[in-house]
């Protein structure tokens, strides 16, 4: 097969960019390991910043997300007794967030595919990447038995951490910035109302948690856990009880407890893997970058890299234009760590450490203070919570 753009990985980030080349006329093909229910199985993010919703509305496929997202005006951070509203609206001059599963999101990419003309192959095995140094690359997968080739002039890894883009840039060429966390988020998500209209994030002496949602009717809620811990460890009650406990007894009054549609642990890790451009291959989304989810920004920064790389790409082919491709891995990496600074102190400002003692507990909440005395503290976590501009 031969295309102008080979996109590995069909999750927000390969989907969202296959989308924007095909509304610009650039041909291209998407390679998925996976099966489509196996990728919208896979409970993650839930809070969008204006950057995705507007791709969405560029393509012209946010009906659903107009319909049915949930837009914020503001969310809360809980230290004990206190609660300190961020008022997003407020302090960024209008500015919101839409609460709308990623699982939705990838679910009207998915289903607008055969509409735009845009080909996703599912179920690939063994891809692999070559001559990505060059201006001829290729791609090649096993599907059924068979081997295949696609020869292009770029490939985009959009296979997130764990897939084969970033590891074909080579060591020599590449530096990895990584932090991880000694904890893990455990969540759940069940068919009972919200607790609360906004989202809380709750710094308790027993350790994290977050309230959360995905609609009026479905809550999303997670709290922290050694990494020792397994799924099985927490029964749904063990879970509701602690929540009650962290979330403090306002929250708790409201809470409504349900069996779990899905629990699972996630592992924190900050991430940032430069170059994000080697040659004729491109990076996006998490297999160029993690960051732990307490700022919701992993979905978001795969949005605004898949907004670079396409206007580089699209720039590239209908206007001849190299230098945003040039560019490509400077521009979006501005952006990454930015959200990998704000991802990383809301981390720290809310969960308490193994490692931290009375020192550390009372520089959190000294910050805590502050942020709730200055107006300028609350504007900056609002414009880095609703998104820093493209
Ligand atoms: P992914 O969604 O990981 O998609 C990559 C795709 O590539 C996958 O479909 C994968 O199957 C495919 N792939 C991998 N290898 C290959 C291969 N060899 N060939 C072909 N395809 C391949 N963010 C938040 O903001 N809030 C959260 O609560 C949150 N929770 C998360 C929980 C977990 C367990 C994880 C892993 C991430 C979570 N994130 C969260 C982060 C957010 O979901 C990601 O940042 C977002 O999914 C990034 O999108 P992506 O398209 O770059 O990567
Ligand atoms: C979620 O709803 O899954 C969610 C919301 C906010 C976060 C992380 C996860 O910061």
């Amino acid at each position: 097969m031969k295309t102008q753009v080979c996109i590995i990985g069909a999750g927000p980030a390969g989907l969202l960019l296959g989308h924007l080349l095909r509304a610009e006329g650039v041909d291209c093909v998407v390679l998925e390991r996976r099966s489509p229910d196996y990728v919208l199985s896979r409970i993650r993010a839930g809070v969008l910043e204006n950057i995705t919703v507007s791709l969405m509305e560029r393509l012209g496929l946010d009906q659903r997300l107009k319909a049915e997202g949930l837009p914020h005006d503001g969310f809360n951070l809980a230290d004990g007794e206190r609660l300190i509203r961020i008022d997003i609206a407020d302090l960024t001059g209008g500015q919101q967030v839409v609460v709308y599963g990623q699982t939705e999101l990838t679910r009207d990419l998915m289903d607008a595919r055969e509409e735009r003309g845009l080909e996703v192959i599912y179920e690939t095995e063994d891809t692999a990447l070559f001559d990505v140094e060059s201006d001829a690359p290729y791609v090649t997968y096993t599907k059924d038995g068979t081997q295949h080739r696609v020869d292009c002039r770029f490939i985009v890894g959009c296979d997130g951490f764990h897939g084969p883009s970033r590891k074909a840039i080579p060591a020599s060429v590449g530096k990895e910035y990584m932090r991880e966390y000694p904890f893990g988020w455990l969540g759940i998500l069940a068919d009972v109302p919200p607790c609360n209209h906004e989202l809380i994030y709750a710094n308790h002496e027993r350790g994290f948690a977050l309230a959360s949602m995905r609609s009026e009717t479905r809550s999303r809620y997670y709290v922290d856990v050694p990494l020792t811990d397994k799924v099985d460890d927490w029964s749904d009650e063990r879970l509701w009880d602690e929540l009650a406990i962290r979330l403090g007894p306002e929250a708790a009054a409201n809470i409504t407890r349900g069996s779990a549609l899905e629990k699972s642990i996630a592992p924190l890790r900050s991430f940032v893997f430069a170059p994000m451009r080697h040659g004729s291959l491109l990076l996006c989304g998490d297999s160029a970058h993690i960051v732990p989810p307490t700022g919701a920004k992993g979905l978001n920064l795969a949005a605004s890299d898949v907004h670079y790389a396409a206007e580089a790409l699209t720039g590239f082919f209908n206007k001849s234009d190299n230098d945003a491709i040039t560019a490509y891995s400077d521009t979006a990496l501005a952006r990454v760590w930015k959200s990998e600074r704000f991802s990383w102190s809301l981390t720290k400002l809310m969960h308490r450490f193994p490692e931290d003692g009375l020192f550390e507990r009372a520089m959190q909440q000294a910050e805590l203070d502050y942020i709730a005395s200055s107006r300028a503290a609350q504007t900056s976590i609002a414009e880095n919570y609703v998104g820093l501009p493209v």
